[in-house]
């Protein structure tokens, strides 16, 4: 099921999230909405639940896995995330990165370059992940989100006020 994404200054997007207790049917269900909702952008690679509204430690991912061998073969890589905690991260890199709650902001973030991430799956096992690059600032930024952080943060305030009545007028348009 597709789930309205929110947008900046949404104040869902500031609420702190809370931990899973159970992973049941319905989070399963939930899951799955998420990922659909984030295969509906041509551009997301990550989307956490707060995003749609919902304030719980969940996010999901696909940084899809390029063949060295044939950069045009590139194979899907579905991970389901919940209650995540990264328990080791290593050196720095710094992306662009877009959000799709924040239209038309692309920002440098600096975040760690290597993570380890320790969550549970989808049907509620735990399961650990070594990432690089990419995919370790795509957690990051996602982690954030279930902190109530944004992209927003990352700007100057002045910057950020602009930003915000540019939003707001934009989405007063339609
Ligand atoms: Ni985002």
């Amino acid at each position: 099921m597709y789930l309205p994404i929110l947008t900046y200054p949404d104040k869902l997007l500031k609420k702190t999230s809370v931990p899973v207790a159970k992973v049941t049917t319905k989070i399963t269900d939930f899951i799955n909405s998420l990922f659909e909702t984030m295969y509906t952008s041509e551009t997301g690679i990550g989307l956490a639940a707060p995003q749609v509204g919902e304030n719980i430690n969940i996010f999901v991912m696909d940084v899809h896995i390029v063949d060295p061998d044939n950069p045009e073969n590139k194979k899907p890589n579905p991970i389901a995330f919940i209650n995540p905690i990264i328990i080791h991260s290593e050196d720095t890199i710094i992306y662009e990165e877009g959000c799709l709650s924040c239209p038309e902001l692309l920002i440098d973030v600096e975040r760690s370059k290597h993570i380890i991430v320790e969550s549970l799956d989808k049907e509620g096992r735990p399961q650990s992940h070594k990432l690089s690059d990419l995919s370790a600032v795509c957690v990051q930024h996602e982690m954030d989100h279930l902190l109530g952080k944004l992209l927003t943060d990352k700007l100057s305030r002045l910057k950020r006020e602009i930003y915000k009545k540019q939003r707001v007028r934009d989405r007063a348009a339609g």
